[in-house]
């Protein structure tokens, strides 16, 4: 109890407590027995040895020794809180998914906001992509969207995910830095990746020093499919607005908060909803279908590319609100598991590279993170309705079936079945094709939507993106490297090229990169 008195008191057998008085339970072991002294081991006389026989105190110091568990490999540092997501259009038409079919259907969700390259114990204002992941608990199991707050990717093909990440991370010889883009690693890989030209306009703005998690955007990036109640399929790019807007600080700004306060973006999401003050955010889609796709600029499989919302307008179909906090911060922002792979009957995948090799990490590294494939059993990775199926054993079962049956088929009374009416169905897409390492052409393209990004930017927004390249450049100690990045600047605008190289102090203008396909000049901004 709060207020309790305190006092040190001396016990019948000599050992120094320290006691605060008022109701409470009694302390106890991890198998139920009350703890008699919580603050002595137990020892030999007034100066002896401690012994092992003290099975309280082997079994706290274990239990201590164990707490940790191996951060995220990526997106390490994050900060979650649960909320309800409500239908307000339904997508019958497109999908059967109930969660965006029922509109007032209210179902529950967890949001993990999230830096990418820092470490756990990172600053929240460091220049970085902010990860945005949804788990749906709907009532036909768990739906994920593992999203990010920027609509488009680095690379294209999951292969490149681990050299990303290893430049973008700490350098492995000298432990740092935390943040992701000061640094010659970091800059090295983009220079000799022209793919991540787009996603390098997005995250040198404004949008990668948000203000606070309440004020960022989320998207799904890639592109999925709908699959309505017949069968037919629609493509879909999720999106998520903030009620409140999408707010940034300035770069000045950024970097005096992280001095004073690394826990900002957490301490403004804890404070708000502890206050009552509910974050929103609109959920909304892009839908279109293989016409579209087919005469569309770009391949909608690139997830380095958006689809402008000007050409298939964003329709929102709903909204969700955060309204509670966690209980426990490892229990439940630590353990979830978020996977691309978790996906309800009614949605589905495309082919995109990048999406299909994420279907394949998440579960291996959240088998290393929470140590079982039992870690759905955890309950914040749970789904909220019954999970039958005779996947049994392994470290931490918590779910074991009752009864005899284990296998499938079998004939035994009341066993779960397959269900070919309601199970989900993978989309009976036809592929066809040469087996190589090909994508089709326009994923050479690698700088007209970076262009167009650019050139889309109010003039202040355009000078914060010159400014910050600026300044991450000016970290890096290589000056090829400077050089070659103000040679692919030249492809998406000659003015920022000529911003930055002066910013740099360069001699002279760096060459052009020679661009496998010319940036178009004739996309809106
Ligand atoms: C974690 C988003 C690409 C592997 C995450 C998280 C987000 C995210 C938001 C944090 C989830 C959480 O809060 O727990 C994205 C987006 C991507 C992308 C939007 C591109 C569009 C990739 C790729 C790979 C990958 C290509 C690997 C092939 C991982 C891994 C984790 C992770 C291993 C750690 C998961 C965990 O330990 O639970 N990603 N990611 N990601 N991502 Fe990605």
């Amino acid at each position: 109890p709060q207020g309790a008195k305190f006092e040190t008191q001396i016990g019948e057998g000599g050992e120094l407590h320290q006691i605060t008085s008022g109701d409470s339970d009694v302390l106890t072991t991890q198998q139920g027995i009350p703890v008699f002294d919580d603050q002595n081991s137990l020892k030999v006389g007034d100066r002896g040895p401690t012994l092992l026989e003290d099975f309280h105190f082997r079994e706290k110091i274990f239990h201590f020794d164990h707490e940790r568990i191996p951060e995220r490999v990526v997106h390490a540092r994050g900060y979650g809180a649960h909320g309800t997501f409500t239908l307000t259009e339904s997508l019958e038409e497109f999908t059967s998914a109930g969660i965006l079919t029922e509109v007032g259907e209210q179902t529950p969700m967890f949001l993990r906001f999230s830096t990418v390259a820092g470490n756990k114990g990172s600053a929240d204002l460091a220049r970085d992509v902010r990860g945005f992941a949804v788990k749906f608990y709907t009532k036909e199991g768990n739906w994920d969207v593992v999203g990010n707050n920027i609509p488009v990717f680095f690379i294209q093909d999951a292969i490149k995910f681990p050299d990303l990440i290893h430049a973008a991370k700490q350098e492995p010889d000298r432990g740092f830095p935390q943040a992701q883009t000061a640094h010659d690693n970091f800059w090295d890989f983009i220079s000799l990746t022209p793919e991540s030209m787009h996603m390098v306009m997005w995250i040198m703005s404004d949008r990668t020093i948000p203000r606070g998690f309440r004020f960022v955007e989320g998207f799904g990036v890639h592109t999925f499919r709908l699959v309505n109640a017949e069968g037919k399929g629609t493509y879909v790019k999720f999106h998520f607005k903030p009620k409140l807007g999408l707010q940034s600080v300035a770069w000045n700004e950024a970097v005096k908060i992280n001095g004073a306060d690394p826990d900002f973006h957490r301490r403004d999401l804890w404070d708000s909803i502890d206050q009552g003050n509910f974050p929103e955010w609109d959920m909304g889609v892009q839908l279109f279908d293989d016409e579209f796709a087919d005469n569309f600029e770009f391949d909608v499989l690139d997830a380095t590319k958006v689809i402008p919302e000007e050409q298939i307008p964003v329709r929102i179909i709903g909204s969700f609100k955060l309204d509670r906090l966690v209980d426990n911060f490892f229990a439940e922002t630590e353990q979830v598991a978020f996977c691309t792979q978790n996906i309800v009957p009614g949605i589905g995948f495309t082919n995109d590279p990048l999406l299909q090799g994420r279907n394949f990490s998440y579960l291996d590294t959240q088998l290393k993170r929470l140590g079982s494939p039992n870690f759905t059993h955890i309950p914040i990775n749970a789904p909220n309705i019954p999970v039958n199926n005779y996947q049994q054993d392994g470290h931490m079962e918590m779910h074991a079936r009752k009864g005899r049956a284990n296998y499938e088929p079998n004939s035994w009374a009341g066993t779960p079945r397959e269900s070919p009416s309601k199970g989900y169905k993978h989309f009976p897409s036809q592929e066809t094709g040469r087996k190589a390492q090909v994508r089709s052409a326009t994923f050479a393209d690698h700088y007209s939507q970076a262009r167009q990004f650019f050139i889309s930017q109010t003039a202040i927004e355009q000078k914060h993106i010159g400014d910050a390249l600026t300044f991450e450049l000016s970290k890096v100690e290589r000056v090829d490297i400077r050089e070659l990045m103000v040679g692919h600047l030249l492809n998406i605008d000659e003015t920022l090229a000529k911003t930055v190289a002066t910013g740099l102090g360069l001699k002279s203008m760096p060459p052009k990169v020679k661009a496998a396909v010319e940036t178009r000049t004739d996309l809106p901004a």
